[in-house]
C-alpha cells in the first residue's frame, strides 16, 4: 500500500460501523419523503480534507431538483398535517429530533470529522451537542409564538365597536443555504426555528459538507415529520444555490456564507422581493485593555483564532496588544501556537485539523504570503503542513498595521493579526475600522471599561473575557457587511414568522 491509502485506510478504521456503513454507498437528495438521485443523473464527491481522498458520491441537484423540492415544500406548507398541526405536536417532532441526534451523535461526529476535517471529539462536544440544544431550545416556541390585541381607536368612525389583534405567521416556504464550516450546527440553526415557526424548508447544504445535513435528513424522516416539510438538496452554489434564491414559491432565504455571495443573494432575492437574512463574514478584533489578565488572555486570543482552524465567521482574527504587553503577549501566543498538535480531526488528539478544501488551502497560504510581501513578521506557523491533505500551521503575523490585506479582508484560516496600541480612544478607531461588524472581544477586568467601550463596538455580539461563546439563547448576527437579521434566541423567530393585522367590526 502506498502512503496516501495507507492514510486512507488508518482513517477509515477511526469510524465506527454506523459511519462507515453511511459512507459505503452514494447518498442521494430528500425531497417529499423519498430519497431520490438528480433528475440529471449528475453525481459529484465529497473529499475528506485529511487525505484529500473520495468519501462518497452524491447527487448533485440543480434546478430541476430545487423546482420539485420547491413544489414539495408548497404542497406541504398549503395542503398537508403539517399545515394543520397543533403547536404543541411541533413540539414533539422538534423534541424528537433532538434525542435522534442525541442517540446518533457519535455516528454524527465522525461523519463531521470525516467530510469536514475537524476534531472528532469536538464536534461532538460543540458541532453536535449545539444541534441537539438547538432543536430542544426551539422545541419550546411554536406554544408560545403569540401575536397581541390591539386597543383600538379607529377616530373616523368614534362610534363603532372594534376588535383589533395580531396572529403570527409562518412566512411559508423557506430556502436555506448554508456553510461548510459547522455543517451540522448550520442546519440545526436554520432548521430548527423554521420549523418551530411552521414554514417547510428547501435547505442546500455546502457542496464540500453535505454528509451531516443527508444524515439528519434521514433522522427527520424517522421523527415522523409529514413528506415534504423538510426537503435537502445537495449541490453547487450558481447551480442550485442561485435556483433556490430566484424561485418564484420561495417565500425566504436564508443565508450563511460569505460576504460577497451574501450580495449576490440579496440582489436577486429582491426580483421576487423575497425575505432575506444573511449572516456573512467577519474581521472580528480582540482587544487586550491594559489592565486584564494575560494569563486568560493570551490563550483565550489564541483560541479565538485557532479554533476550528480559524474557519469560523467571529474569529478573533484581528488582535490588538498595548505597546507595554506587545512582547509578552507575542511570545505567548507563539508558545502556544506552537503546542498545538497538527494532524487529522479523526484522531482528537490533534488540534489543528485540515482547512476544509484545497481551494481554502490555497486561499489562506496565499493571504499568508501576501502578509510577507506586505511587511507582517511570522512570528509562528506560516507554512503548509505535509502534502497530502490541507493542513496549515497556526499563524501568527505580528507588525500589521490597517492598510494591509491581511488586516482588511477575511482570511478564514488559523492566521492571526496583531497591531500594537497605545491609546484607549485609538484602538476603539482601529477595532470598528472593518467593513465587518459580527464579534469583538475586550478582555479586561475593569468594569467601567465594559461599560464604556462595548457601547462604541460595531459588532452584533461583544464578548468580555471569553471569544466564540454562542449559546441558542443569545442572538447571533451582525452589523454591516457582515449581515442582517438575527439567528437564535427569540429573535430568530421574527425572521421566520411575519404578522397579520386583524380588524373585527363588532
Ligand atoms: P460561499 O459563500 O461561496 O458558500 C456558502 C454557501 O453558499 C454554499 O452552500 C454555496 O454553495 C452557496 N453559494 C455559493 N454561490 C452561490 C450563489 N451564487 N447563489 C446561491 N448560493 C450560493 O463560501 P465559500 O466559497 O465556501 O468560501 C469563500 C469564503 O467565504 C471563505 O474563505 C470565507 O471567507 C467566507 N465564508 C464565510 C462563512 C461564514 O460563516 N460567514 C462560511 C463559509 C465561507
Ligand atoms: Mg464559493
Amino acid at each position: 500500500m502506498d502512503a496516501a491509502s495507507d492514510n486512507k485506510s488508518a482513517l477509515k478504521s477511526a469510524l465506527g460501523d454506523k459511519a462507515r456503513q453511511f459512507i459505503s454507498r452514494p447518498r442521494q437528495m430528500l425531497i417529499n419523503g423519498q430519497w431520490v438521485e438528480a433528475l440529471s443523473g449528475k453525481t459529484f464527491q465529497t473529499l475528506d480534507p485529511a487525505t484529500g481522498s473520495v468519501i462518497t458520491e452524491i447527487s448533485e441537484g440543480d434546478a430541476a431538483d430545487i423546482d420539485r423540492a420547491v413544489k414539495a415544500a408548497r404542497a406541504a406548507y398549503e395542503d398537508s398535517p403539517w399545515a394543520t398541526m397543533t403547536p404543541s405536536a411541533r413540539e414533539r417532532l422538534l423534541h424528537r429530533v433532538a434525542d435522534l441526534i442525541e442517540e446518533n451523535a457519535d455516528e454524527l461526529a465522525e461523519l463531521e470529522a470525516l467530510d469536514n476535517g475537524k476534531n472528532k471529539a469536538i464536534a461532538r462536544a460543540v458541532d453536535i451537542q449545539v444541534a441537539i440544544e438547538t432543536f430542544r431550545y426551539m422545541a419550546g416556541w411554536p406554544s408560545k409564538i403569540t401575536g397581541d390585541v390591539l386597543p383600538l381607536s379607529v377616530p373616523f368612525a368614534p362610534d363603532q365597536k372594534f376588535f383589533g389583534y395580531t396572529l403570527r405567521e409562518p412566512v411559508g416556504v423557506v430556502g436555506q443555504i448554508i456553510p461548510w464550516n459547522f455543517p451540522l450546527l448550520m442546519c440545526a440553526w436554520k432548521m430548527a426555528p423554521a420549523l418551530a415557526s411552521g414554514c417547510t424548508i428547501v435547505l442546500k447544504p455546502a457542496e464540500e459538507t453535505p454528509l451531516t445535513a443527508l444524515r439528519l435528513g434521514e433522522l427527520i424522516c424517522e421523527a415522523g415529520f409529514p413528506d415534504g416539510v423538510v426537503n435537502i438538496v445537495p449541490g453547487f452554489g450558481h447551480t442550485a444555490g442561485a435556483a433556490l434564491t430566484a424561485h418564484e414559491e420561495v417565500d425566504k432565504i436564508a443565508f450563511t456564507g460569505s460576504t460577497e455571495v451574501g450580495k449576490i443573494i440579496a440582489k436577486a432575492a429582491a426580483d421576487t422581493m423575497k425575505n432575506v437574512s444573511l449572516e456573512l463574514g467577519g474581521k472580528s478584533p480582540a482587544i487586550i485593555m491594559p489592565d486584564a489578565d494575560l494569563d486568560v488572555a493570551i490563550p483565550g486570543a489564541a483560541s479565538a483564532i485557532f479554533f476550528n482552524q480559524g474557519q469560523v465567521c467571529c474569529a478573533g482574527s484581528r488582535l490588538f496588544v498595548p505597546d507595554q504587553h506587545y512582547d509578552r503577549v507575542l511570545e505567548g501566543l507563539a508558545d502556544n501556537a506552537s503546542t498545538l498538535r497538527i494532524g487529522p480531526g479523526l484522531d482528537p488528539e490533534n488540534m489543528i485539523n485540515p482547512l476544509v478544501s484545497e481551494t481554502q488551502l490555497n486561499r489562506v497560504m496565499n493571504y499568508i504570503d501576501i502578509g510577507r510581501r506586505e511587511g507582517a513578521s511570522v512570528i509562528a506557523g506560516g507554512r503548509r503542513r505535509g502534502e497530502t491533505g490541507y493542513f496549515v500551521e497556526p499563524t501568527i503575523l505580528a507588525d500589521t498595521h490597517r492598510d494591509m490585506t491581511v488586516v482588511r479582508e477575511e482570511i478564514f484560516g488559523p492566521v492571526l493579526c496583531v497591531q500594537r496600541y497605545n491609546d484607549v480612544n485609538e484602538v476603539i478607531r482601529m477595532a470598528n475600522d472593518t467593513i465587518y461588524g459580527l464579534g469583538a472581544s475586550l478582555w479586561t477586568r475593569d468594569v467601567g471599561n465594559i461599560i464604556n467601550i462595548v457601547p462604541k463596538i460595531k459588532a452584533g455580539t461583544v464578548w468580555v473575557n471569553c471569544h466564540n461563546i454562542l449559546d441558542v439563547a443569545m442572538p447571533f448576527g451582525g452589523f454591516k457587511q457582515s449581515g442582517y437579521g438575527r439567528e437564535l434566541g427569540k429573535e430568530v423567530l421574527e425572521l421566520y414568522t411575519h404578522t397579520k393585522s386583524v380588524c373585527i367590526m363588532a
